[in-house]
Parts: C-alpha cells; structure tokens; sequence
C-alpha cells in the first residue's frame, strides 16, 4: 500500500483528527511530519473524546505505530502529559516513536512568544503561544536543540548554553524580563530524557522500511494550506510547512512515496488568530456555526472565527497539494440553514478572481462573491449511505467537488467515528 497524505485545506479544525483515525483503522503508521503541540486533533469514539495535541492519532489503534518526525517540534513536557494521559486511559502508549531529529521546544520558545505577542499589540498574530515559531525560527537559525541532544548530557549543556545567552540578553534588554536559568532548564530536560528515552529513534528507515514493505503509511498533517509558511496568508501562518509537499521533508520520504492525499474541508469555514478571511459570515450566521458546530478551539479554547466555504481557497488547496480526493466534514452543521452561501471567486477593485490572488493587499481587502444554494433543514446526523442524505445536502456536495474540482470520497455528518457517509464514485 502506499503512502497517503492527510491535509487541512482551509485554515485548519477542519476535523484532520476525525479522518485520520477513521483511515487508521487500515493503516500501520501514522506519522506527524511538522507544526506541535499548537495542533489540537479531536476524535470521538463511543462517545469518549481525546484531544491529542502532538501524539499521532494512530495511538488509539493498537496495530498501528504512531511516529513523531523530524520535522515537528516537541515540547518534552507536553508529550510526557499526553502520554501519561493516555495511559491512565488504558492506551498502550509505548508503540509511539519520537524521532531523534527533531526540535525541541525549551521554556525561553514559550516565553518568547508570549512576549512577542504581547509586543505586537493589535498586530499580534494570534499564535498559540505554544513556543511554535521561535522553535522554528532556531532551528532555521541552527541553534535550536534536538531531541536526540537530550541523550548526551554534554553536548546538550553546551547547546543550551549557547542558545541561553543569546535568548536571556533578548528576554532582559528588549523585554525586561527576568533571565532563565541554565541549570534549571537542564535537570528539568534531563529528567524528560529518562522517560522519553525508549520512544527516541531514526524514524526516517522505519518509515521508509514500511513503504518498502508495501505497509500502508499515512502522513497526519497540522494546521493548513493557508496557515503554511511559504504558501498561505503569510505573515498570518504557522512557521511550518502543512502542504503534502511538507510530508516529505518533515517525514523523510520522497515526493513519489506519497500517492494518495486527501484534502479535509469544513463544509463551511473558520479560521482561529488573526488574519484575513474573505468569506467571514456576519456576526448572526457566524454565531449560529460557533453553538452548531461548537467552534471553539481544541488547543486554545478560543472561539473560531465563521464562515462560508471559499471555493477559490479550495482550488488553491486542491493545486497546491496535489488533492486526490476531498472528505467534507460537518455538514450536520449547515442543517441549521434554509439558504448556504459559497464564496465562488473575489472582487477587487472591479476585477473578478476565480484563483487566489497574486499579493496580500488584494486578499486583505476583496470582497467575497456568493451564490447561494438551498438548505435541506433536517437532521442528517444519522445519515450512513449517499441515499440518506436529503437531495439538497448531496447538490450542495456536487458544488463543491465541481467548484474545487476534486471528487469528495467521504462526508462527516457528526463528531463520532461512524458518523460518516462514503460517497459513491
Ligand atoms: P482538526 O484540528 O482538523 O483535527 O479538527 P479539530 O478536532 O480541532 O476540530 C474539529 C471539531 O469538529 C472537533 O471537535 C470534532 O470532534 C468535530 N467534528 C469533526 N467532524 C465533525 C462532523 O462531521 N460534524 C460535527 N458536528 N462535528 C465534527
Ligand atoms: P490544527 O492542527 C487552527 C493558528 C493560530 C495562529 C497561527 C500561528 O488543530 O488544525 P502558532 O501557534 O502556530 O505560531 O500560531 O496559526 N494555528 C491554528 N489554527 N488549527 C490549528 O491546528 C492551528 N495551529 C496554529 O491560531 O493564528
Ligand atoms: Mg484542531
């Protein structure tokens, strides 16, 4: 079997969780390849709900192995939590391996980003503070310390002692704030070595090796298409790359290992932070969606900005990664309403934009072009086969599959993990 890539395609919570779990009944690893504990993955299974934030949402199969890549960034403690959470769940926890190359998250990421939010006033991000882009930005920098430096006390003394100086001077002289201490920060990492020790491996060879042995590998992607460095609404994005294209550098596999992506959409739209978002619903249709689909977010508990599908943002995705195939998510949520609107393109300045726009003013500041499309207003939450659903549900899937140009193999109709209704064709 091949390697099949799953990706958010709009600004990410587009249910990557619910999907991911639903295929990993089929699938023997189930790798991260970028982004951290800035992700929040949601699954629910008999009514039990696990919010996984950097473990790979195989765990809960016990024949599938959960790999951590080289290009995702780890907070130690945060992964000792989850796994310990986890456990007390009666999951078996140690099939999990955690790749030696990647980055760590130390205390003066977390700190940074706080501060640098806080800086920014009202042209703060909206991160997660979770310490995700000054990891990044130290490991672009190659001052960042690994996971496998956690082996080594030495060597991770002399790196942290390095990296430590130059982060308290910035902490102290630009933010006024207190330095950290180095040998604090090493008994603490340290005594995450211990534990996280029998899950530290080269990941790259087992994933690989299972590809070679035809196993079926799926690459679980975080966040988004528009929250990707180089490719979404820049500087409104995570620092790392969600694409398809990013599997490969963040899991060590070669662009023709991946045969299968999957592209996730909400049958609607959110976005959580800052940033723009052209088919952002009044504040009325937006509220409804927020109580509807409970649109709060799984990391962060913020509440996620609503609104419609943007099929331009769509054909993006679509192109952009390669998309084989669509699953819809949560279109239970859209029961709410007698009338949808799809954004179909932009206006700017009289000029009509059918694919997204070349520069950032353009996005910022069109406006969106709607059609409208007739709701079905029932409840289709029980809905397991294509005929369950109302005629008005599926013509409103055929939209999207014709707008975005990619076939929708799966719709999600409920959180649950049977709540789900295989498309034919
Ligand atoms: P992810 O980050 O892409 O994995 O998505 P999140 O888990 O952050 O957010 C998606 C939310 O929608 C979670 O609370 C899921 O349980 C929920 N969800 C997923 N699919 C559906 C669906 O089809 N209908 C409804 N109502 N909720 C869903
Ligand atoms: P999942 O995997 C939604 C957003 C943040 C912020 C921006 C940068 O659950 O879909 P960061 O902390 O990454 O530096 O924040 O990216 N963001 C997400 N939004 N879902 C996520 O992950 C996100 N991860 C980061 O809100 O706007
Ligand atoms: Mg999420």
């Amino acid at each position: 079997m091949p390697g099949v890539a799953l990706v958010g395609t709009q600004w990410g919570d587009e249910g990557k969780g619910k999907v991911t779990d639903l295929l990993a009944e089929r699938t023997d690893l189930v790798v991260r390849y970028q982004g951290g504990n800035n992700a929040g993955h949601t699954i629910v299974v008999e009514g039990e709900h696990y919010a996984l934030h950097l473990v790979p949402t195989g765990i809960l199969y016990p024949h599938c192995t959960p790999i951590i890549g080289p290009g995702v960034v780890v907070d130690p403690q945060v992964l000792i939590e989850e796994l310990d959470a986890l456990s007390a769940r009666g999951i078996d926890t140690s099939r999990l391996v955690l790749s030696g190359n990647a980055h760590l998250i130390m205390p003066y990421h977390l700190e940074l980003d706080r501060v640098t939010e806080r800086r920014l006033g009202k042209n703060r991000l909206g991160t997660t503070k979770r310490g995700i882009g000054p990891a990044y930005a130290d490991k672009a920098t190659r001052v960042g310390l690994r996971v496998q430096d956690l082996l080594d006390p030495k060597i991770f003394s002399a790196k942290l002692e390095v990296a430590l100086k130059e982060k308290n001077l910035i902490l102290a002289r630009v933010y006024g704030r207190l330095p950290l201490d180095a040998k604090e920060i090493e008994e603490q990492y340290l005594s995450y070595a211990e534990r996280l020790r029998p899950h530290i491996a080269d990941t790259d060879p087992l994933v690989q090796g299972a590809l070679d042995e035809g196993k079926m590998v799926m690459f679980e992607g975080a966040q988004a298409t528009l929250l990707d460095l180089d490719h979404g609404t820049y500087p409104f994005v995570t620092s790392s790359n969600p694409i398809a294209g990013g599997a490969c550098a963040g899991a060590g596999v070669g662009p023709r290992d991946i045969t299968r992506i999957i592209g996730i959409s909400k049958a609607y739209c959110t976005r959580v932070g800052s940033g723009p978002f052209p088919s952002e619903a009044d504040p009325a249709d937006a509220e409804v969606l927020v109580e509807v689909g409970r649109e709060y977010g799984t990391t962060t508990g913020r509440k996620r900005r609503c609104g419609w599908f943007d099929a331009v943002a769509g054909r993006y995705a679509a192109r952009l990664n390669t998309l084989t195939e669509l699953v819809v998510t949560k279109l239970d949520v859209l029961s709410q309403f007698s009338e949808i609107k799809v954004c179909v393109a932009y206006e700017y300045d009289g000029d009509r934009y059918e694919h997204f726009p070349p520069n950032q003013t353009i996005f910022n500041k069109c406006q969106p072009i709607y059609e409208s499309l007739p709701g079905w207003s029932s409840d289709i939450t029980g809905a397991r086969g294509m005929d369950d659903l109302p005629k008005e549900a599926r013509s409103y899937i055929e939209t999207i599959e014709n707008l975005v140009g990619v076939h929708a193999s799966w719709v999600s109709v409920g959180p649950g993990r049977d709540e789900i209704v295989q498309m034919a064709g």
